[in-house]
């Protein structure tokens, strides 16, 4: 969703385009930057890419130490220009940028126009600029002008404010939305994301809910709602610089797929103790709920399926966003684990604030040090699989299937996810089928459907082999257990309709060749995902033999190049899928 870098250093304007280029995966719509220079806040924006912003205006030059920047992705109001951030209030002498919803925007913009502001946009996030500006004539401390403006707004948000008059400070503040301070030599930088100031520094103070943060050349101060200061610890950022960057790849996506055989071996660096104590909490709970939204929802199905089948553990996984509809038996017995990449997704920080308010004691399977989430819950596994740059998650689930696993397996108190070199052996060699799995993207780029069948254990690979295909082909796709077919789905096959079977040998093998073979009689196409031939292919795509609870990593890897090959073949941006964000901080 929206980003946001703001920042101190002379000059601030190359630092904040290269920090908004480092949060375009989180998705935009349309970009913009101010500066404060001679006592004036210079502002350019517009709808579009970075780099036609920069080409058209030459923004890399604009004056200024202090500034503020902003990819948008439309909530509130259409994409236009004028609904793209920084707002400004009525006197052009506050800037602010915003992610998050303003609840209560209409009431507080009717309110202000009452008493004369003129609004430029349909945004709920000028309110903050008016209001402040509004707060600023009785009270001339900009900190406390914020405070009072702020204590008025109701909602999710993260935002920054610039000053005219106060041209050497910042004020950040959030609620449910995440900002980030980053503490560099002698410049200093609030962002959504640390990947905004990596580059800068890797130091970095995570706000929490509720704080303000006030950065000038002096350094950071962090307030709490009332005006107090408060005290918040420095965090030493892991992540290289190094991992930020394509490389030779084309696409972020691509390099992402091909770092899995390191990164299945990362998220296996788990500490014993950890492990054990979430295995403890799940043996001893009353009910265990998995929660999790899009690609991380995949991934906690495969977990609830071993604790159900192997370690017959009570278990049950929710959407994150049906939490309210669907986890009603939750309480003070109950043990949820959490899945999620950024640790920011909104539906999932709900529902464990949910799960929190009725006793349920909080586990997370995460890969962003220091997010939301991270912080929110009783005991963290981290995926350590580095930044994802790609909207689609790939080596972040690969990384979640083997977390799942290894509680799984701490749970069962027996091994069998082998060992991490072996299976990285083996996601180099499924990752050797990319020329077949690019023949077959070739083949099919034009069909406007796809189906993904799997039997039991593997029905969750399918399913994401469909929402991958679905985000970054824009084909039609679904993933469906082969044992629904005959239900229904087999109505929609057609001569040449193309059908992904995941057909691992072993136990039923021998049912889903029998369900292939009866799409095959009504004219599909069938891809086969499997360690063994069949004649029922009519294309294979080899992947190694290997232990069971391995196999849906190595099943959905050439189900990932699929996606990406079709999608450039079919002239899409796999690295920025259309209407898709990175990181869904907005319900
Ligand atoms: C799919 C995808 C999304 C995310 C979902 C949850 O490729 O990327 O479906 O999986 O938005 O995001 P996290 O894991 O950050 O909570």
């Amino acid at each position: 969703m929206c980003g946001i870098i703001a920042g101190i250093s002379n000059p601030i304007a190359p630092i904040l385009l290269e920090g908004l280029k480092r949060v375009e995966y989180r998705g935009y719509d349309s970009v913009g930057i101010a500066t404060v220079s001679d006592g004036k806040i210079l502002m350019k924006k517009d709808v579009g890419r970075i780099e036609a912003l920069e080409a058209k205006y030459a923004v890399s030059t604009m004056p200024g130490s202090v500034g503020i920047a902003h990819t948008r992705w439309a909530t509130h109001g259409g994409v236009t220009t004028a609904n793209a951030h920084p707002h400004l209030s009525c006197d052009e002498s506050i800037a602010v940028v915003h992610n998050g919803i303003i609840e209560n925007y209409l009431e507080l913009r009717s309110t202000l126009a009452k008493r004369g502001h003129v609004f430029r946009s349909e945004t709920d996030t000028e309110v903050i600029a008016h209001l402040i500006e509004q707060a600023s004539k009785r009270e001339r401390d900009p900190l406390q002008a914020t405070l009072k403006a702020l204590k008025r707004v109701k909602g999710q948000y993260a935002v920054v404010v610039m000053f005219a008059h106060h041209p050497d400070l910042l004020i950040g503040a959030r609620n449910d939305a995440p900002l980030v301070v980053g503490l560099g030599k002698r410049e200093f930088f609030l962002a959504s994301d640390v990947l905004a100031f990596i580059s800068r520094t890797d130091r970095a103070v995570f706000l929490e809910n509720m704080d303000v943060a006030c950065i000038s050349p002096r350094g950071l101060k962090v307030y709490n709602m009332q005006g107090k200061e408060v005290k918040r610890k420095v965090t030493q950022l892991a992540w290289e610089l190094a991992d930020v960057s394509k490389q030779d790849f084309a696409h972020y996506t691509l390099k992402e797929i091909h770092e899995q055989p390191e990164t299945v071996q990362r998220a296996m660096l788990q500490d014993p103790r950890k492990l054990e104590a979430f295995a403890s909490a799940i043996r001893n709970a009353g009910t265990v709920l998995l929660t999790a939204s899009g690609s991380s929802f995949h991934a906690a199905l495969l977990l609830k399926g071993r604790l159900n089948r192997e370690a017959k553990v009570r278990c049950d996984a929710v959407l994150a966003g049906e939490f309210d509809h669907q986890a009603h038996f939750v309480d003070k017995d109950t043990v949820m684990i959490a899945f999620s990449q950024s640790g920011e997704t909104a539906d999932v920080l709900e529902a464990v604030k949910r799960g929190r308010e009725a006793g349920a004691r909080i586990l997370a399977v995460v890969n962003a040090v220091g997010s939301t989430l991270a912080r929110e819950s009783d005991s963290v596994l981290l995926l350590n699989c580095g930044p994802e740059v790609g909207v689609a998650a790939t080596k972040s689930f690969t990384a979640q299937v083997m977390v799942g696993n290894m509680i799984a397996d701490a749970v069962l108190g027996r091994r069998t996810v082998g060992d991490p070199k072996k299976l990285a052996g083996q996601v180099e060699e499924t990752l050797e089928s990319e020329a077949t799995i690019k023949d077959v993207a070739l083949r099919f780029r034009d069909r406007p459907d796809f189906y993904f069948i799997a039997r039991g254990p593997h029905y969750p690979v399918a399913q994401e082999g469909a929402l991958k295909l679905k985000e970054l082909s824009y084909i039609h796709a679904e993933g469906i257990p082969a044992s629904e077919l005959k239900h229904g789905t087999l109505a929609l096959i057609e001569k040449g309709t193309p059908v992904v079977v995941i057909a691992r040998s072993g136990d039923g093998f021998d049912a889903i060749i029998s369900n292939a073979t009866e799409l095959k009689a009504r004219g599909a196409e069938i891809i086969g995902v499997s360690d063994v031939e069949h004649p029922v292919f009519s294309y294979r795509v080899p992947i190694p033999s290997c232990n069971e609870s391995v196999s849906p990593v190595l099943e959905v890897i050439p189900l990932q190049l699929l996606a990406y090959h079709m999608a450039v073949s079919r002239s899409n941006d796999p690295d920025y899928p259309r209407n898709l964000a990175k990181s869904v901080t907005v319900r």
